[in-house]
């Protein structure tokens, strides 16, 4: 029980977009290659704004579509790993922004592609100890910003974005959880500091070692999740995993057997956001119409650590 209410979300997704095209005129690149490899057509980039302008746009279209009075917040958390800045957290810069009163407390999580996941489940624990509140959770990425842009095995994957939700706590129906950290904390690094070595402040992965954790962890959550729950794949209405390459997740359904339909897949047109991935999906699906009362939804994240995280919920 205790589970997560979604009382509104709301999205930011930069208007420029680059294609495959685009990209083969700046590094050795094709859509020949792209495409078939990752499922990216296209992905918007931002370009004027601040990562935690992109955040507060979705957290005000969040709350509007909540009807949510922002003195009921108790809590902003902000999921990201590309901050403008390590110090104040960009959730109180976000809160500053939208002029939210000094009661809500606001900080980071830098959960890298599983960063949404962590920040609700973190919501949820806070909502717990705040009767009648609620929470707002954004994950908002600038990925560009931390991109070699001379670097073709990384550069083609990323995107920027970003969505939010003004959640409470709903107490009749369950909540699930699991999680963990597995070996590869080198496998994908974005150095903060000069001091760690070169190739400072850009993304570097090596992606065939992300690929082989991504579909040994998405099974196993999915598997975990479920017997939980007591319920087998065809009991859930919907799976939404982190969209860093359509063959991971093709590599799960056709593996474990399960239904491609249940999977909401928007890797072509946005490419991987990282920490806003999924919650971009959520968002999107929830502005389609997608999801209706009861719903049942899995969602499962996997990223720098090497992390993962899955939940499952009624929507
Ligand atoms: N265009 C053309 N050729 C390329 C490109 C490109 N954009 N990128 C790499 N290549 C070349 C490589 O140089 C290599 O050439 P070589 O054989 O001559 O050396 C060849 O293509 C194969 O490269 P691989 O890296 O082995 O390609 P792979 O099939 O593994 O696909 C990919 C790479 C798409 C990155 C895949 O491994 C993947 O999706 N991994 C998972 C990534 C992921 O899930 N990340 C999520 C977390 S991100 C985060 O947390 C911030």
């Amino acid at each position: 029980m205790n589970s997560l209410h979604f009382m509104g979300t709301g999205l930011y997704i930069p208007p420029k977009v680059v294609t495959n095209d685009d990209l083969s005129k700046i590094v050795d690149t094709s859509d020949e290659w792209i495409y078939p490899r990752t499922g990216i057509k296209r992905r918007h980039i931002n370009e004027g704004l601040t990562n935690s302008e992109m955040a507060a746009r979705a957290c005000k279209q969040a709350l509007e579509n909540s009807h949510v009075n922002p003195d009921e917040l108790c809590c902003l958390i902000m999921a990201t790993f590309s901050p403008d800045t390590f110090s104040p957290a960009n959730a109180c810069t976000v809160l500053h922004m939208l002029d939210l009163p000094e009661h809500i407390l606001s900080f980071d999580i830098n959960g890298a592609c599983a960063g949404f996941l962590m920040a609700l489940t973190v919501a949820r624990g806070i909502l717990a100890q705040c009767p009648g509140k609620k929470a707002l959770v954004v994950a908002s990425e600038f990925c560009s910003d931390f991109t070699d842009w001379t670097d073709r095995s990384t550069c083609v994957l990323f995107g920027d974005g970003a969505a939010a939700a003004v959640i409470s706590l709903d107490n009749f129906s369950p909540f699930y959880f699991t999680g963990g950290t597995g070996k590869g904390d080198e496998a994908i690094q974005v150095k903060a500091s000069p001091r760690a070595g070169d190739d400072f402040h850009v993304i570097r992965m090596t992606g065939s070692k992300v690929f082989r954790f991504a579909v040994t962890v998405l099974q196993q959550a999915i598997t975990e999740l479920l017997g939980r729950a007591g319920l087998t794949a065809d009991d859930v209405d919907h799976i939404i995993c982190h969209q860093a390459n359509f063959r991971i997740i093709k590599h799960v359904y056709e593996k474990m057997g399960i239904d491609p339909a249940k999977f909401y897949i928007n890797i072509e047109e946005y490419g991987n956001t990282s920490g806003a991935s999924s919650a971009i999906a959520l968002a999107e699906m929830n502005e389609k119409g997608l999801l209706k009362r009861g719903d049942k939804i899995m969602m499962i994240c996997f990223g720098a650590g090497l992390v993962y995280e899955g939940i499952l919920f009624e929507w």
